[in-house]
């Protein structure tokens, strides 16, 4: 009943700010009669997928007002930054680039800037914003991006800075006007938000409590999109394998991911991301039996160290996180395995970064994300007193990016004179003549074929390989 109720409530939410979009649509037609100039905006996405895609929403709603794309910030008639807070540099990149701003906005006063993701729901972030760069005309957070045309509705019809940031979730309102990057491929939300609170973390802080969406809303919006053209689904969650711990029927991840994968015309499916505490066997079966689930696994390691990993309150060892990949390794040998790595986290010792340093010479990743510790306001870990310093920090980096390539160049040796399945995604932007995909284990590869082949998924021969990338030949099937 309560459950009704509130999708009730979202459908007249969703329809109340379709509703403002026809009517900003409709002003924007008449001034473009007038000046016979099409307005133009730019959405500039930092941080993660989750991000992205909350900004094919964003641009969805600023092309149904009339907006046309523009490609940079300088030229455009509205800026929006979606911020990411994950990292300090990410922070400081935001700051610059929105001071950079100033001068085109005291050139030109109907230059509109808007601002929101997750640095806009800290609270520090929020104040410096209103005090030091006072030219941004709206601001919203992570929980209520579905309001946006209501908040530009206000701001063109005051001329006032608009601030609304929730601090929680209240609704999960879908169906936005959402304009995909690509044809051919899509990512999907089948969750929000984080329970896990890793002790270095801001997500769960600044994206809230978990909670997954229905499996009929999810598989219902794959089907639309496969009817369109779509071969590769990115299924996305903090944790993907807490799926459905929110809802009533104990329906789990590898439940969704089979029903998923059965759905016909769907070629790839993917998904992000998966934390080892609770990475189960049922979901290492669905992987192996369905063809069409891509045989890539992102499992985030962030350490090797068993003490660093309960500081981090990760809730797995060191031996946990070695026998799950043998497991893995087990059922689907050829698998590609890539992982997340924090070093410096505090009180890393010598002794801890050789266990970490341990770990990826036992299981030989085939790609990593590595990542200086960077103390976020808020979160347990910027108290512990104990904070390892950048120089040692730096130096582990290094170390272990001298440990990680070559071993990560190695294991793409095994792809050299296989024919893998590439879907291929540009022309390369070096190389026209070039075209550049990715293939079922996430390999970029690059190859010589016409553009007519975007879109497309074809069987390439590897000819040769580096550490970031493949090289190879279109080859006929
Ligand atoms: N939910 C995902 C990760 C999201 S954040 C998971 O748990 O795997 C992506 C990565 O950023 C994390 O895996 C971690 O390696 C890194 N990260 C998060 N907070 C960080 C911090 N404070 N300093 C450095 N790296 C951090
Ligand atoms: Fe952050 Fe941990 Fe949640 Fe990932 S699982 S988003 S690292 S708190
Ligand atoms: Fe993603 Fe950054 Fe937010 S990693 S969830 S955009 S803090």
């Amino acid at each position: 009943m309560n459950h009704e109720k509130n999708l009730a409530e979202n459908i007249d939410e969703l329809n109340r700010q379709k509703n403002i979009i026809r009517q900003l649509r409709i002003k924007y037609d008449e001034e473009y009669k007038k000046t016979g100039k099409h307005k133009t905006y730019v959405v500039k996405t930092y941080g993660c997928q989750m991000n992205a895609h909350d900004s094919e929403k964003l641009q969805g709603i600023m092309e149904e007002i009339g907006y046309h794309p523009a490609e940079k910030e300088q030229n455009a008639d509205f800026v929006i930054y979606n911020t990411c807070c994950v990292r300090e540099n990410a922070e400081q990149k935001v700051l610059g680039n929105l001071g950079s701003l100033k001068p085109y906005k005291e050139k030109n006063p109907n230059f509109k800037i808007a601002i929101c993701g997750c640095m806009m729901q800290e609270e520090h972030i929020l104040k410096k914003i209103k005090e030091k760069y006072n030219h941004v005309d709206i601001i919203f957070g992570t929980f209520n991006l579905y309001k946006f045309p209501e908040l530009l509705q206000t701001h063109l019809e005051t001329g006032e800075m608009i601030i609304d940031i929730w601090n929680e979730h209240q609704d999960i309102v879908e169906d936005l006007p959402s304009i995909r990057k690509d044809s051919f491929k899509a990512s999907v939300n089948i969750m929000y938000g984080c329970n896990n609170f890793c002790s270095y973390c801001i997500v769960p802080y600044v994206r809230g409590r978990e909670r997954s969406r229905l499996p009929e809303e999810i598989i219902a919006e794959i089907k639309a999109l496969v009817q369109d053209g779509v071969k590769e689904i990115m299924l996305l969650g903090q944790n993907v394998n807490s799926y459905g711990k929110t809802l009533e029927n104990g329906y789990t991840f590898p439940s969704l991911l089979e029903d998923i994968a059965k759905i016909k015309g769907l070629e790839r499916i993917r998904f992000m991301t998966s934390h080892p505490k609770d990475l189960s066997d049922e979901l290492i079966d669905v992987m192996k039996q369905y063809d069409n689930i891509c045989k890539h696994l992102h499992l985030p390691m962030q350490s090797g160290s068993t003490r660093i990993l309960k500081q981090m309150n990760r809730k797995y060892t060191k031996e946990h996180y070695l026998q799950l990949v043998e497991k893995i390794r087990l059922a689907m040998p050829d698998i590609s395995l890539t992982t997340d790595i924090i070093v410096g986290f505090p009180g890393e010792t010598e002794e801890d970064f050789k266990e970490t340093l341990d770990v990826v010479e036992k299981v030989k990743f085939n790609g990593a994300f590595t990542f200086l510790y960077s103390k976020r306001t808020g979160t347990p870990a910027a108290t512990i007193k104990n904070q390892v310093s950048e120089e040692i920090a730096k130096k582990r980096f290094n170390q272990l990016l001298n440990l990680l390539d070559p071993l990560i160049y190695e294991n793409n040796l095994k792809q050299k004179e296989q024919i893998v399945k590439v879907l291929v995604e540009e022309s390369n932007q070096q190389d026209p003549t070039s075209l550049t995909g990715r293939s079922d284990k996430n390999h970029l590869v690059h190859f010589k074929g016409d553009p007519s082949l975007i879109g497309q998924i074809v069987p390439v021969k590897i000819t040769e390989v580096k550490t970031y990338y493949l090289l190879g030949e279109k080859v006929n099937e």
